[in-house]
């Protein structure tokens, strides 16, 4: 390996969401965090040498997107996905999250229905609520411990006359990473009940072999006419404090719509280290994602082997992709409450505790396994001792 994933690079008073907030969020300044969705590498090379140089110019003023950037971000997609994007289709936008509220301010009537399928990352809660429409879940199944979709629940919502879905591919909390059939099976329904996707894919680039991951606006025509791609370098290339993202879609009416609400809010004009990064993300980075994936997936397997042999009575979800991990804890016999008080008090440390990503949630645990080898060790070994203790 050419990149030393092992290195310990230490983040605390960086003013790192993950890593300063632990005796504000849990009553605790000794934990171990591995929740919010950031990685504990430092990003790859070139980007860090493209924002130093950035930085080194010293005139920080208004910024353009020049051609280069646009041309980036679709030969990687066209290079690493077999994606053909227009750079015509691409908006940019500060943020997923932004772009996801938006899709359901500006795509859906105030107090309609708009379908996520639980458990999910937990602002697809907030985007929906906080824009005053009504939330309608579409559990996920477990069957041999991975997720599915629960197309004949999800029918009957669409027949119900919800006109709007926020689709998660890869899925987050749970690591799928939605197959052929499935994504057309889902876009058959869409194209029948008349009903948009906003499908984030923001996880797209982190998947483990034999899962390749499939753009579902690459599916066809129709479907790219009738969705939103939300995609962002911040997971992939652990970029996320950059905010940068950026929404594809070839259907002009909803993009000239998006263009004109984010013109609005003035959130349209670009970060002045954005370009710069995102090209050297996109140009110049591949070979340290290929190492990243199989870093990853050595703390994947560390992980399972670990809670396997350690901890029996706690059942985790192998992901196809991301790198995080959920953990069914219910035979635990403790209450949401008591789960937080096992990691934060007993064992120092911070995963995602489940109940946040939906009612479906509650009971499980996700773990955030892009740190090096040595701080997953610890923590499953804190962890364990804990529950062990219990
Ligand atoms: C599925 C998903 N969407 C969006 C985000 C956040 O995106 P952004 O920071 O661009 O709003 C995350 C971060 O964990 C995520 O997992």
């Amino acid at each position: 390996m050419t990149h030393n994933f092992d290195r310990i690079v230490p983040r605390q008073n960086t003013h790192s969401y993950k890593w300063d907030q632990s005796k504000k969020l849990f009553g605790n300044a000794d934990i171990l965090p591995l929740w919010v969705a950031d990685m504990d590498f430092e990003s790859p090379p070139a980007i860090k040498k493209a924002l130093q140089d950035r930085a080194a110019q010293g005139i920080y003023g208004y910024t353009i997107r020049p051609e280069s950037y646009l041309s980036a971000i679709t030969s990687w997609f066209e290079r690493r996905h077999k994606w053909q994007i227009d750079p015509a289709w691409i908006t940019d936008s500060p943020g997923i999250v932004t772009s996801l509220s938006l899709a359901v301010e500006l795509f859906s009537e105030p107090g309609s229905s708009v379908i996520i399928q639980s458990p999910v990352y937990y602002p697809f809660y907030d985007v929906i609520r906080m824009n005053d429409r009504q939330i309608a879940i579409n559990p996920l199944l477990q069957n041999n411990g991975r997720f599915e979709i629960d197309f004949d629940h999800l029918e009957a919502l669409m027949r119900d006359g919800a006109k709007l879905m926020l689709f998660c591919n890869p899925h987050n909390p749970g690591g799928r990473v939605w197959e052929h059939a499935e994504l057309q099976r889902l876009g058959e329904l869409s194209l029948q009940y008349n009903v948009l996707i906003i499908s984030d894919e923001i996880h797209c680039d982190l998947t483990f072999p034999g899962h390749p991951f499939i753009p579902f606006a690459s599916l066809s025509e129709e479907l790219a006419q009738n969705s939103l791609t939300l995609l962002a370098p911040s997971k992939t290339f652990n970029l996320p404090g950059l905010q940068s993202s950026i929404v594809v879609t070839p259907n002009k009416e909803l993009k000239r719509k998006l263009d004109y609400r984010l013109k609005t809010l003035s959130l349209h004009m670009t970060n002045y280290f954005v370009p710069d990064a995102i090209q050297a993300a996109y140009n110049d980075s591949d070979l340290w994602l290929d190492e990243l994936l199989v870093y990853l997936r050595g703390n994947l397997t560390y992980a399972l082997e670990f809670i396997a042999k350690e901890i029996p009575q706690i059942k985790a979800m192998t992901p196809e992709g991301t790198y995080l991990l959920w953990m069914d804890c219910s035979e635990l016999k403790l209450d949401v409450a008591e789960l937080k008080k096992l990691m934060f008090q007993k064992a120092e440390v911070a995963f995602s505790e489940g109940s946040v990503f939906g009612t479906e949630g509650i009971g499980y645990l996700r773990i955030n396994f892009a740190c090096p080898r040595s701080i997953l060790e610890e923590a499953l070994q804190r962890f364990s001792r804990a529950v062990r203790e219990e």
